[in-house]
């Protein structure tokens, strides 16, 4: 069974290493940097391009590692005709177990417009606002991680903190990456990331069990882009064109 992770940059790591915890098999790790941000596209832009990238892969099940491409799902799974697994549903889901009734969002501006979260989580009676915050996904794809961000996380922690939420959902697979920063700076407030949740609806959807998997990682970036990937996440990245 091959499937495939894809993401616009190094935020979709965070669900394929949670989902390699839980269960085994071949693997393509996309970082679709020629594309990247995902989060600024207008929603037919974005589900050509992911029409286009799982039209390239011959596979079997496809994780779109990513809440922006997730808003546009369905619509993927109508026009590919495979099984497509996404992030926001499992999340919802989660805080619904969890019974959380008051949550605060933090995600790229096409997440934020999709009001996708928001309408399912009005559904199950839980109160939602939404903070676009696109400019945190370019401080965690460079690996630029000082000052300058602790500062854009404090100035948003100023606005989220009023709402005194349950809980906020890293609604972008970046802000996984730098979670214990968040943590560090939303004091008092339970953080919920969609890796574990969407890890446990892929390994349910994964039907033989491999012991060993492989994992193929690889950017339709250039050379440098695929250089820096590899420095920075330690996984070795090629190029495909796409
Ligand atoms: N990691 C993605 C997300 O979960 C996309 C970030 C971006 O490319 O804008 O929304």
């Amino acid at each position: 069974m091959k499937i495939l992770v894809v993401d616009s940059g190094v935020g979709g790591l965070t669900v394929l290493d949670s989902t390699l915890q839980l269960v085994g098999g071949n693997f393509v790790y996309l970082a679709d940097s020629k594309f990247f941000p995902y989060g600024t596209k207008d929603k037919h832009q974005l589900l050509d391009r992911l029409v286009q990238v799982v039209g390239h892969f011959g596979c079997d099940l496809v994780v779109l590692a990513c809440n922006s491409a997730s808003t546009v799902a369905s619509q993927l799974r109508h026009k590919v005709q495979l099984p497509v697994v996404e992030v926001i549903t499992p999340t919802c889901n989660y805080i619904f177990e969890n019974s959380y009734t008051n949550v605060c969002l933090l995600a790229t501006d096409l997440t934020v417009a999709s009001g996708v979260y928001q309408s399912k989580l009005n559904d199950v009676c839980c109160t939602v606002k939404a903070f676009n915050c696109g400019e945190l996904v370019q401080y965690v794809e460079n690996g630029i991680n000082g000052k300058a961000l602790d500062m854009l996380l404090q100035k948003l922690w100023q606005n989220v903190a009023p709402n005194n939420p349950q809980c906020v959902i890293l609604g972008c697979t970046h802000f996984g990456l730098i979670r214990d920063k968040i943590e560090k700076i939303f004091r008092d407030v339970d953080i919920v990331d969609c890796a574990i949740p969407t890890a446990k609806v892929v390994a349910s959807g994964v039907k033989q069990w491999v012991e060993e998997s492989l994992v193929i990682y690889l950017t339709t970036g250039d050379t440098a882009c695929a250089k820096r990937l590899s420095l920075q996440t330690g996984y070795t990245f090629d190029c495909v064109d796409i």
